[in-house]
C-alpha cells in the first residue's frame, strides 16, 4: 500500500503558514476567484460560501449562478460580481473567460439537474486553473465514471461530508477502512480530500492524513459546509497551495466555530455565526 504520516494540525502549524499582508500590495495580488453556486431554493448556499470566501482575503469575487439568484446575490454580497448563467433555476453552463480566474469553487447549492451534470463536465474537461468541488459537484462527479476518470491531477480539493465521501469513494465497513480509502482515493486521483465531520480528516496525493483539532458540535446545522467551501477558495486564490489550503482553511473554520461556541452557544449556532467569527479567528492566528 501507501506510505504516510497520520499526523495532527496544530495552532503553531497553521500559524507558519499564515501569509501576512505587503504595505504595497493591491487585489490583484490576493486572487480572482469564481464560485460557481446556487440553484433555485438554494440560494442561499451561494450567499454562505461567497460571504466567507470575501471574509478570508481573496481580492476579487465574481460568483456565476442561474439567473434567478441574480436579485438575491447582488444585494445579499454587494462585494462580489455576479454573472447569470443562461437557465433560471440551475447552473448549466460555464461563463465565458474562465481563464481569468486562478481557482474555481463549485458545488454549494447546484442541485443535480442534467444541465447542472452537463456543466460539470464542462468544467472537468476545460479548466486549468485549482477546483474546490463540494456538495453536488461530487455527488455529480460520484454518479459517472467517466468524469471519475477525468479529475485533474494535483489540481482538485474535495470537500465531501461522509455521505459525499461514500458516494465518491465507495462504502466502507469501518473508521480505519473509510480512511485507507481516503488515503487510496487520493493517491490514485492525486487530489486532496478534506473529509468532514467532527474529527475533519485531510487526505493527500502523498497518502498522508491530517486531523484538525478544532471545530464543536455546534457547527452541525445547515451551511457551515458552504462556508468551508468559500475559505478553502479564498485560501487557494491566494497563492496558497491546496495542502496548505486544506489545513488552514480547514483550521481556522473550526476556530470560528469555537470562538461562535463562546457567544452565542452551540444550540444557537447557524453558518452565518461561522462567517461572523472568521474575522476573530484569522486575527488569533496573526
Ligand atoms: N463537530 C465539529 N464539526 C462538525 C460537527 C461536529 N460534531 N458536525 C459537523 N461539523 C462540521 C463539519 O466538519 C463540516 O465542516 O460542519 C460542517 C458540515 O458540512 P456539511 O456536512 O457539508 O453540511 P452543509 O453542506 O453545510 O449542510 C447541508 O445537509 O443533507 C445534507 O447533503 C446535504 O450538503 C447538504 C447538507
Ligand atoms: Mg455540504
Amino acid at each position: 500500500g501507501v506510505k504516510t504520516d497520520i499526523c495532527y494540525t496544530t495552532r503553531q502549524d497553521v500559524q507558519h503558514l499564515l501569509k501576512h499582508r505587503k504595505k504595497f500590495s493591491h487585489k490583484g495580488l490576493y486572487g480572482h476567484a469564481l464560485l460557481l453556486g446556487g440553484g433555485y431554493g438554494k440560494m442561499g448556499a451561494a450567499v454562505l460560501a461567497a460571504k466567507s470566501c470575501l471574509r478570508s482575503g481573496v481580492g476579487l469575487l465574481t460568483i456565476h449562478a442561474p439567473a434567478a439568484g441574480y436579485t438575491v446575490l447582488q444585494t445579499a454580497v454587494p462585494e462580489a460580481m455576479t454573472l447569470t448563467d443562461p437557465n433560471r433555476r440551475h447552473l448549466s453552463e460555464l461563463p465565458e473567460e474562465t481563464e481569468k480566474f486562478n481557482v474555481i469553487g463549485v458545488g454549494p447549492g447546484i442541485g443535480t439537474a442534467p444541465p447542472t451534470k452537463t456543466a460539470i463536465g464542462q468544467l472537468l474537461a476545460t479548466a486549468t486553473q485549482p477546483l474546490v468541488i463540494d456538495a453536488d459537484a461530487i455527488n455529480i462527479i460520484a454518479g459517472s465514471e467517466r468524469l471519475k476518470e477525468q479529475i485533474p491531477e494535483n489540481r482538485v480539493i474535495f470537500t465531501p461530508h461522509p455521505k459525499e465521501f461514500e458516494r465518491l469513494a465507495g462504502k466502507t465497513a469501518n473508521d480505519y477502512e473509510r480512511l485507507q480509502r481516503l488515503r487510496e482515493f487520493c493517491h490514485t486521483h492525486q487530489c486532496y480530500i478534506t473529509l468532514k465531520g467532527s474529527h475533519t480528516a485531510i487526505g493527500t496525493p502523498n497518502g498522508n492524513i491530517f486531523f484538525n483539532t478544532t471545530g464543536n458540535p455546534g457547527m452541525a446545522t445547515g451551511g457551515t459546509g458552504d462556508v468551508l467551501t468559500g475559505i478553502i477558495t479564498a485560501l487557494v486564490a491566494q497563492q496558497y497551495n491546496l495542502e496548505e489550503a486544506c489545513l488552514l482553511g480547514v483550521y481556522v473554520h473550526g476556530l470560528a466555530g469555537d470562538m461562535a461556541l463562546r457567544t452565542v452557544g452551540a444550540i444557537s449556532m447557524t453558518a452565518t455565526d461561522l462567517i461572523d467569527h472568521l474575522p476573530k479567528a484569522f486575527l488569533c492566528l496573526q
